[in-house]
């Protein structure tokens, strides 16, 4: 059972925002995805850290949608809330805007969802408190990420199999 003390979602709420500069331009001269994914796994990250009070590792990333281009001179703003928690893993909703700095006018861009475990200093799964849920929308939010998280863990075991036919007799 986990005796650790609930915590609400709004005490480990992260948000950072980074101006795109030409280092994170594709070859069309928009944002590099890939520099959105890591902008991505980190607020989780830092989301999660929070939350847990323990060093996290990303154990799952789901399909990331990317809706709009970001253009280089826009800010991106990530905002990441710890969306569901297990025995010792979490669920971060992270969702991105980009932001015209000149007029202000911001555009969803994509939500990610991304799992972390809270491990120790020898990285083994360790628990973390539950999540205090403090409004209906974060309620709802919880029992969707219960059912994102069956499934990772199905995926999980068809590529385990999978993996263990791929590998020669020892
Ligand atoms: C994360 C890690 C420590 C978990 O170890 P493990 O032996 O799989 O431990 P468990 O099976 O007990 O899983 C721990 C938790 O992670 C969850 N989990 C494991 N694999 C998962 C997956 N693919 N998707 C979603 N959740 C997963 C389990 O459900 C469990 O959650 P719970 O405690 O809330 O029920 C281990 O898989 C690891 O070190 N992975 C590499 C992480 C890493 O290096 N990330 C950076 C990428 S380079």
């Amino acid at each position: 059972m986990n005796e650790l003390q609930p915590k609400p979602v709004s005490a480990s709420r992260t948000t950072f925002a980074q101006l795109m500069q030409p280092q994170h331009a594709n070859t069309l001269g928009t944002v590099h995805g890939g520099v959105i994914m890591r902008l991505v796994d980190e607020v989780g990250a830092i989301a999660c850290v929070r939350h847990a009070g323990h060093r996290v590792v990303t154990v799952a990333i789901d399909q990331m949608m990317f809706q709009r281009p970001i253009r280089i001179g826009h800010l991106v703003i990530l905002t990441a809330e710890v969306s569901y928690v297990g025995r010792t893993s979490m669920e971060a909703e992270v969702r991105v805007v980009a932001e015209n700095p000149l007029t202000g006018e911001q555009v969803h861009t994509n939500t990610a969802y991304v799992v972390y475990v809270a491990v120790d200093e020898q990285g083994r799964p360790v628990p973390v408190p539950p999540l205090q849920l403090e409004t209906e929308a974060q309620r709802l939010r919880f029992e969707q990420a219960k059912a994102r998280q069956a499934f990772r863990l199905q995926q999980r075991e068809q590529a385990r199999r999978a993996f263990a036919e791929q590998e020669p007799e020892a």
